[in-house]
């Protein structure tokens, strides 16, 4: 099974007008709401692809059990901890095919609660292959929490040990390499805000790899991937850009490398294997995740043909 983590999901609300006017009042035409965060998107499109995924985190409140609610109805296993805060929401305002974001900060979690979570974090992990660590933190929790998660993954399982898939930024990016992630998935803005020093992506993804990172790949957008690992350098790009909604295209890339990384635990094949056909998936699917206009959902007929169109490059 594959775990993902949402230490601050939302509900994410949007709303639909015909033109955005600051001042103004707005008629709302439509209304969409749904269980979100970064690991929370990301188990929705592992269990579109089939696979078997949980997803955990820290919930609370109405809109807790309305994000909860919108897991039952989507078939999206999920096993959070309870909070006493109410959990937050995020509002998207769609007019005239452009987007504006109002993201709340998040509920305080208490030292009780984060020592609740870790309790049952741990449980959790003990039947995970691959834990997924996304998104940002909710105002309480310690900044190295990510670091704390993924050493309590390893003593967890310390036979087989989880792989530790990372995607988040900022501080709370840089106190995580620590905990030695396998994977860490920066977007550039992530990662040039990271390592501001660094001459390019490949130079900055090094430098990640030596304060703690096992392997970086780098999302470039429309550019697709840039993957630095002990076993060698890649790039991969989309036979074509594709146009939509970018949101959550990252979380897709994290799902086909955590499936990649899944099945390279159960069938032991070569790393020299697993990067290539890793990224070329990550590509085909985020590319698809672009396509499909809502986060977290993806497009099959897109990821199908763009798969197969899809090259791999070693640098
Ligand atoms: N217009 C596009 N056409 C094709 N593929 C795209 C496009 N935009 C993004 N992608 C794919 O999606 C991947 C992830 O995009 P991006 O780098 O924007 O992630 P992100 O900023 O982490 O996104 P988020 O955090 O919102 O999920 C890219 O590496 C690329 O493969
Ligand atoms: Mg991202």
């Amino acid at each position: 099974v594959i775990l993902t983590v949402t230490l601050n999901p939302a509900l994410d609300v949007t709303y639909e007008v015909a033109a955005l006017r600051p001042h103004a009042t707005h008629r709302v035409t439509a209304v969409h709401r749904r269980g979100g965060g970064k690991g929370v998107n990301v188990a929705r499109v592992l269990t579109a692809l089939g696979v078997d995924a949980r997803t955990t985190g820290l919930l609370g409140g109405a809109t807790g059990e309305q994000v909860r609610a919108d897991l039952d109805r989507h078939a999206v296993p999920h096993d959070f901890t309870p909070i006493s805060g109410e959990t937050r929401r995020t509002l998207t305002v769609v007019a005239e095919g452009d987007a504006t974001l109002f993201n709340e900060p998040g509920p305080p979690i208490t030292d009780h609660e984060w020592r609740a979570f870790r309790t049952h974090f741990r449980e959790l992990a003990s039947a995970a292959q691959v834990v997924v660590l996304s998104g940002s933190l909710p105002p309480g929790v310690p900044e190295d929490a990510y670091a704390t998660l993924a050493t309590a993954a390893r003593t967890a399982r310390p036979t087989a040990a989880p792989l530790i898939v990372l995607d988040t930024g900022g501080s709370t990016l840089m106190a995580a390499l620590a905990g030695r992630p396998d994977v860490v998935k920066p977007n550039a803005a992530e990662l040039a805000a990271a390592v501001p020093t660094a001459p390019g992506p490949q130079a900055a993804a090094e430098e990640l790899r030596a304060e703690g990172a096992v392997a970086v790949v780098v999302s470039l957008g429309p550019d697709g991937l840039l993957a630095v690992t002990g076993e060698g350098v890649w790039r991969c790009r989309p036979p074509r850009s594709v146009r939509g909604n970018p949101t959550g295209a990252g979380d897709a890339v994290v799902a086909a490398l955590s499936r990649a990384l899944h099945d390279h635990r159960s069938t032991g094949a070569h790393p020299d294997r697993l990067w290539p056909q890793a990224l070329a998936d990550a590509v085909a699917l985020s590319a698809a995740a672009v396509h499909a206009p809502v986060a977290g959902e993806i497009d099959h007929d897109v990821h199908a043909r763009l798969r197969a169109r899809t090259t791999v490059e070693r640098l």
